[in-house]
Formats: structure tokens, sequence, C-alpha cells
């Protein structure tokens, strides 16, 4: 039977009512609307689930929303100024053409997020191992890193 439970998701109190075993993945993209989460793997293999919580890069498809309570939750959806202004890192992927079918870029830029507020002056090695969790299939990882490079860079 499911329970209401309150999550904080970017910025926002949130009532959902859930089923104790459904993950934060399910429970954003089908109970809140946020599809800018991906599924894909939902093995945590892959990363285009990721979402930022208390800080740190999580695999929201294997994430029990249980344990997401009381916990500050960003996801792709809540990066972009209040004006629809895009994060730096968005821009970033546009400029550099990070992008190509798009699937694995929400939880790429919510990877390189997390990384970059942790180490603003990431080396390639850091960028490379901070998303080693992180695949694409299409656009190669090169264009990937220089956008996040270019994020870092300008922010100096
Ligand atoms: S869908 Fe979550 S890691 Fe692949
Ligand atoms: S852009 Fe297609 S999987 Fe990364």
């Amino acid at each position: 039977m499911r329970k209401p439970i309150e999550l904080l998701v970017n910025g926002e109190s949130e009532e959902v009512f859930v089923e104790p075993w459904w993950t934060l993945a399910r429970v954003l993209r089908d109970e809140l609307g946020l599809t800018g989460t991906k599924i894909s793997c939902e093995t945590g293999d892959c990363g285009a689930c990721t979402v930022i919580i208390d800080g740190r890069a999580v695999r929201s498809c294997i994430y029990p929303v249980m344990k997401a309570q009381g916990k500050e939750i960003t996801t792709i959806e809540g990066l972009a100024g209040e004006d629809g202004t895009p994060h730096p890192l968005q821009q970033a992927f546009v400029d550099h053409f990070a992008i190509q079918c798009g699937y694995c870029t929400p939880g790429m830029i919510m990877g390189a997020k997390a990384l970059l507020d942790e180490n603003p002056h990431p080396t390639q090695d850091d960028i490379r191992e901070g998303l080693r969790g992180n695949l694409c299939r299409c656009t190669g990882y090169k264009r990937i890193f220089e956008a996040i490079t270019a994020t870092a860079d300008a922010a100096e």
C-alpha cells in the first residue's frame, strides 16, 4: 500500500504517495514528472539516472526513495536559472557539441556538476575518474570533457 512521504526536490517540498520499494528515479519521473532524469540500465552501471543528493552524485535507479527523505535532491530540471538561463555546464555542452542523442546528457551534466562543486579545478584525469560511471554510447567523451573543462576554466 502506498504511503505519503515528503521529498525536497530542486528546492521545493513535494508530497508523494509511494510504495516503499520504489526507486527515486521512478518517483522523480512517474510521480513528479521530472523526466529529465533518464532510466536505462536500472542496475547502477550507466549513469543516465544521475541526480545530486546532498552534494553527491547518486544513481537514482538504485536509490530507494524512502532513503531520500530529508535530503536535498537536485535534478537536471533544477539547474537552469529562474529566468530559464541554462546553467554554464548546460551551455558548455551545447557550445562544444557534447551531445548527440542526448540520452546520457542529463546524467553526465549532473555528474559533472557534483564533480566541479567538489573540485572546481579538475585535471583531465580527475574528470575521467569522476565520470567513469557515466557512459555515452554516441558522442564519445572528448567533447564532453572539453565542455566540462571549459566550464571550470570560465569559472576561474
Ligand atoms: S539507469 Fe541508473 S545507472 Fe543506468
Ligand atoms: S549523447 Fe547519446 S549516449 Fe551520450
